[in-house]
């Protein structure tokens, strides 16, 4: 059974060879695996991980202080799930509370929504009342996971580039 763990070095193998998998598309889930083999720099890879709880705040990006955990079971890593703990004015847009990803090998089998799933009551004991959760318009899937979490339809906006972005409200109380 898969679980919620933060980044650790236990992980590492199973990690690389799930970044592989992104083949061109890793560049926005992680450094290319090569760069990671080393156990030093992959270490210091998780330390900057970590880091990014306390990054300060940068209004008018879309880069937020977050927490993040991976979605694991044994020793294989499934995918990862960040929970932004302050919300830029390009996030209240587009992007929400909640960044995820699953490995493409392990997608369909219902893990993205039990990941999902998994993060609300953290969410909720580190003092959330609700999740703003946004997905673009032709992501079945995650407006599917969204939706089986209790995600309410709140609106929608189109960004610059004529992208439908749908807005969600996940109440935690
Ligand atoms: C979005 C993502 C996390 C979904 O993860 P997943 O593990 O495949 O999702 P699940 O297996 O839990 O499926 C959730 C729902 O999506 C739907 N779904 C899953 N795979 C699907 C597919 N290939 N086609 C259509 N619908 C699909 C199903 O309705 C499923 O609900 P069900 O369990 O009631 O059948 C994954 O596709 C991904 O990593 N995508 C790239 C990153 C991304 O888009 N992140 C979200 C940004 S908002």
């Amino acid at each position: 059974m898969a679980y919620l763990v933060r980044p650790n070095i236990r992980y590492q193998t199973s990690y690389l060879v799930a970044l592989d998998e992104y083949g061109k598309d890793s560049s926005g889930v992680g450094p290319p695996s090569f760069l990671l083999s080393d156990k030093a720099v992959f270490e210091k890879y998780l330390e900057d991980i970590f880091a990014q709880a306390d990054s300060p705040r940068s209004p008018g990006t879309d880069h937020a202080p977050f927490l993040m955990w991976w979605w694991v079971e044994g020793d294989k890593y499934l995918g990862r799930i960040s929970l932004r703990l302050h919300l830029t004015g390009k996030l209240e847009l587009y992007g929400g509370h909640v960044g995820y990803d699953i490995r493409p090998t392990e997608r369909s089998k219902g893990h993205g929504s039990a990941m999902f799933s998994s993060l609300l009551p953290i969410a909720k004991a580190l003092g959330f009342t609700e999740l703003l959760m946004i997905c673009e318009e032709e992501n079945i899937s995650s407006r599917a996971i969204i939706e089986k979490n209790g995600g309410r339809f709140s609106d929608a906006v189109i960004d610059e580039n004529r992208c439908l972005h749908l807005r969600f409200v996940v109440d935690l109380k």
